[in-house]
């Protein structure tokens, strides 16, 4: 555990205001500041941050949090790797504490990045290790890389032989349920082996050049073509992408999105540094506002196939939603961007980006091959679908212009168009409000809550609660307050999560005080988030007297004894029992 007095230096130094700043635009609202959520994409800001008790949160989505769990989230890092790196912003030494403790399983990010990089180290070895690296050579050269290629993006060779990184790491010192962790070793009955045998390796850099996974390759056609790294301590498949360490330092002025390791690679070696490509998995909203970061554009450069234009009709929406104007890649004769480039050459490819088309262009593409629109019913239908498309854009000037587009696409009367759009948004329209009325009644009665699940049992004692621990932590002076001539305790709180709030709050206030960043070390971030909603609802307000505290106390009281006395085991009367003659 990292010292309470260590965590309180650091949030006193690192002041949130400062340190948001330098990942969003804030604006100043009264003694409050204001900005775009990072964490979900928004139009009109609904992130605030309060200087008053050093917190964020945010209206439109609930994250929220202190200075530690906001670099938790933006960073992607664990609880002591926040710490870690705000203590080297406000320049204070971390030396007293082992920063592997705390971890749920034992193994610290840096460790892991340790691992990565003396990993790298070694599949690069191997590679060009004459005895052992000649298949892992060949293959690269077979699909046309270039030394300098094979060289830039750091690729390796994992032996066949199995057993040689387990050995490797052993002898560096670590253990091997940290290179299990760190998933270069799995485990059986029979004991450990190595996760990575006779596959061409490709290290995956995050964007201050830690080595942070891999994906491996085979060399021949059997199966699974490609292993990577699982989610570690280090890494979120969702949270990286494949050569944004280099993307981002071109001047191209956009991006090209690709779906494979290859792809990059090959378009890097042709002159496109600007590629880069997801993990072996569909973008995600993190991945788009990542890039976000650093373009305004992206070219789609999926694989031609049917998937990999359903993908790309994905990828568009997700980036669109991110600010990004997306456009795709039409390629033909070639079924990814790797092999186009082979085949037809460099040139032939940037007119392909120049070709590229935005959203409507590319759903008319889509809507062309689906329909025969020389048949009348076909064309009614095509009209229809794209109809349908057009009004679910918001923004009334490019709905015009797609109307318009769309008119002379099939020789059809605007003002007709026109009508069939305004006819399906009023119906959009309806059953939006239909389904927003029915998400309220699910966020009030607390139904659906992942955070706190039992929030739907009780939905009155949970926001009961929730005010009460809000109160409690804008004011704590109030976890020594008696009502009605008892203190608070555990029992007295109605959900599992309340529950563990006020234990853990209430301890370390005993033992000595209590800080909201303290919350960071024994729960999530989204529950440290819940923790905020409670405290920024509770600040929208002003009732937090001694007063209101007693009213909200004494009622949460009557609910969880309702509660307990509702459906009792016998334990649970015996517990009691034993409870009260203890008091
Ligand atoms: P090759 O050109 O055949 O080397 O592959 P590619 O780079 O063109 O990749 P492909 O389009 O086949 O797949 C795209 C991405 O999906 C790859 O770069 C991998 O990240 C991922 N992927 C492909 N096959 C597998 C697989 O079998 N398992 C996993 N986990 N990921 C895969
Ligand atoms: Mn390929």
């Amino acid at each position: 555990m990292i010292p309470a007095s260590v965590i309180e230096d650091i949030r006193y130094r690192c002041d949130i205001e400062s340190v948001i700043s330098s990942y969003v635009t804030l604006k100043r609202a009264g003694s409050n500041l204001k900005g775009l959520c990072p964490f979900h994409s928004e139009k009109t800001p609904s992130f605030t941050v309060y200087p008053g008790t050093q917190s964020y949160y945010c209206f439109g989505c609930g994250a929220g949090g202190d200075v530690i769990n906001f670099v938790m989230r933006t960073e992607n890092l664990d609880y002591v790797a926040a710490v870690e790196t705000l203590a080297k912003r406000a320049g204070i030494t971390l030396t007293d504490f082992d920063s592997n403790s705390g971890r749920p399983d034992g193994v610290s990010r840096s460790r892991v990045l340790q691992m990565n990089l003396e990993a790298a180290k070694f599949y690069r070895q191997m590679l060009f290790n004459d005895s052992v690296g000649g298949p892992g050579r060949k293959y690269f050269l077979d699909r046309g890389l270039s030394m300098a290629a094979i060289k830039r993006f750091g690729l390796g060779y994992s032996p066949p032989s199995g057993g040689s990184m387990l050995k490797h790491l052993r002898s560096l010192g670590f253990k091997e349920e940290e290179i299990r962790v760190a998933y270069f070793a799995g485990k059986n009955e029979r004991g450990y082996y190595d996760y990575f045998r006779g596959r061409v390796m490709f290290p995956i850099i995050d964007v201050s050049g830690n080595v942070v996974a891999f994906g491996g390759r085979v060399l021949d056609d059997s199966k699974p073509k490609y292993l990577n790294t699982s989610d570690t301590p280090a890494f979120k498949k969702s949270k990286n992408m494949f050569a944004l360490n280099y993307a981002k330092n071109s001047d191209a002025g956009y991006f090209i999105l690709c779906e494979g390791y290859m792809d990059v690679i090959t378009l890097h070696d042709a002159g496109f540094g600007m590629a880069v490509a997801t993990l072996g998995t569909a973008i995600t909203a993190e991945q788009a506002r990542m890039m976000k970061k650093y373009t305004d554009r992206v070219v789609i450069s999926y694989d031609s196939d049917e998937a990999g234009q359903k993908a790309a009709n994905r990828a568009i929406t997700l980036l669109e939603e991110a600010g990004i104007d997306a456009k795709v890649l039409r390629m033909q004769g070639a079924k990814d961007p790797d092999e186009y480039i082979k085949k037809y050459g460099a040139d032939k490819f940037r007119e392909l980006i120049e070709a590229s088309r935005g959203k409507f262009e590319f759903m008319l593409d889509g809507i062309r091959g689906k329909y025969d629109i020389s048949i009348s019913d076909a064309k009614i239908k095509a009209i229809s679908d794209v109809c349908s498309y057009i009004a679910g854009i918001d923004s009334s000037v490019e709905r015009d212009i797609y109307i318009d587009k769309a008119s002379r696409e099939f020789s059809v009367d605007i003002k007709s168009i026109k009508a069939d759009v305004e006819a399906k948004r009023k119906k959009r329209n309806y059953e939006n409000s239909k389904k927003r009325k029915g998400e309220l009644i699910r966020i009030t009665s607390g139904i659906g809550d992942r955070i706190n699940p039992d929030f739907a049992k009780q939905p009155k004692g949970a926001r009961i609660e929730e005010a009460v621990l809000g109160m409690l932590f804008i004011r704590s002076e109030y976890f020594e307050r008696e009502v009605d001539g008892k203190g608070l305790c555990e029992a007295d709180f109605v959900t599992s999560l309340g529950k563990r709030l006020y234990s853990f709050a209430s301890e370390q206030y005993i033992n000595g005080g209590f800080n909201l960043g303290m919350l960071n070390e024994r729960f999530t971030p989204d529950e440290v988030s819940r923790v905020h909603k409670m405290i920024a609802d509770r600040n929208e307000l002003s009732g937090n007297d001694e007063k209101s505290f007693d009213i909200y106390v004494r009622s949460m009281r009557e609910e969880s004894a309702s509660a307990a006395s509702g459906e009792l085991s016998l334990e649970d009367i015996l517990k009691r029992k034993r409870g009260e003659t203890d008091n």
